[in-house]
């Protein structure tokens, strides 16, 4: 096994809210990513999923059942009957004195769009905060997700980052099918290949699914083969975790050297880093 203190600390380390601030808001709501932004996250991570009329939600599941009072897949409901849903009050939380019952934003179900404009109105701002969007059963609408993805992304002139910077945008899936179809209709964009295992096929750290540059292994594959992230950074691809919840695991990211950490707190990550 790979001895993590010989790995240079390469800081700071990205640090990447999941679904928001997921632990303190309910994930995916407009709530959930403002806390994200006022903790001081680098980026918000969230899911996409097409509904029944076409629209770009920012849904985990593929039904609504466990974060909504409605029942049902995503696919099959319309924008109309996903807005008329509670997507909030599941979730056990601290009542913030900011967070305005009234607003919806800790209830209503988030479309991608307005997700976006949240990301454009905070660069606008002067933060360069960036979103990484997972693609979610991509193959159910056969390119659809794509293509109603990078439509919304060149509205709002992020499908083409420049090549001196950052980009605010980057694509993630586990399949490798919306991934290369992400990559043909917009190269320029980044791609992170999300990975549960270390299969035979992956084992050496050469390519990635798709011909990713990022890697997105599970916190999982981190703990038991910390070497493979070695291999990973020695055929030149990034590191992004998911999800890094635990100071431990925190620390062995840092140790590893991992580029971005994907997180339900962002605020506890960040003031263990040193950063707030
Ligand atoms: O960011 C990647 C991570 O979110 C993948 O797992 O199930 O939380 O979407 P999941
Ligand atoms: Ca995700």
């Amino acid at each position: 096994m790979t001895d993590v203190r010989q790995h240079t600390i390469r800081t700071p380390i990205q640090v990447i809210a999941h679904r928001g601030a997921s632990d303190d808001a309910p994930e995916h709501t407009l709530a959930a990513y403002r806390k994200a932004i006022e903790d001081g996250a680098d980026a918000l991570e969230c899911d996409v999923r097409l509904t029944a009329d076409g629209h770009l939600v920012c849904v985990h599941d593929r039904r609504v059942n466990r974060t909504s009072n409605g029942r049902g897949a995503v696919s099959a409901l319309e924008l109309s009957a996903l807005a008329a849903l509670d997507f909030g009050s599941w979730k056990d939380r601290e009542e913030s004195p900011d967070w305005d019952p009234a607003s919806g934003e800790l209830t209503s179900v988030l479309t991608l769009e307005r997700l976006l404009e949240l990301v454009t109105e905070t660069r606008k701002a002067g933060r360069p905060l960036e979103l990484a969007i997972e693609t979610k059963h991509p193959t159910r609408w056969a390119g659809q997700v794509e293509e109603r993805l990078l439509h919304l992304l060149k509205r709002f002139g992020l499908d083409d980052p420049p090549a001196d910077g950052p980009s605010p945008v980057r694509v993630m899936s586990f399949s490798a099918r919306s991934l290369h179809r992400v990559q043909a209709a917009a190269p320029t964009l980044p791609t992170v290949s999300l990975m549960q295992f270390v299969t035979p096929r992956l084992r050496d750290g050469r390519r990635l699914p798709a011909g990713a540059r990022i890697a997105g292994p599970g916190m999982r594959i981190v703990r038991s083969h910390p070497g493979y992230i070695d291999r990973l950074h020695a055929a030149g691809h990034r590191v992004h975790v998911w999800t890094v919840n635990e100071p431990a695991d925190v620390d062995l990211c840092v140790r590893l050297g991992v580029e971005a950490i994907i997180t339900n707190r962002p605020k506890q990550v960040l003031s263990q880093l040193g950063r707030v």
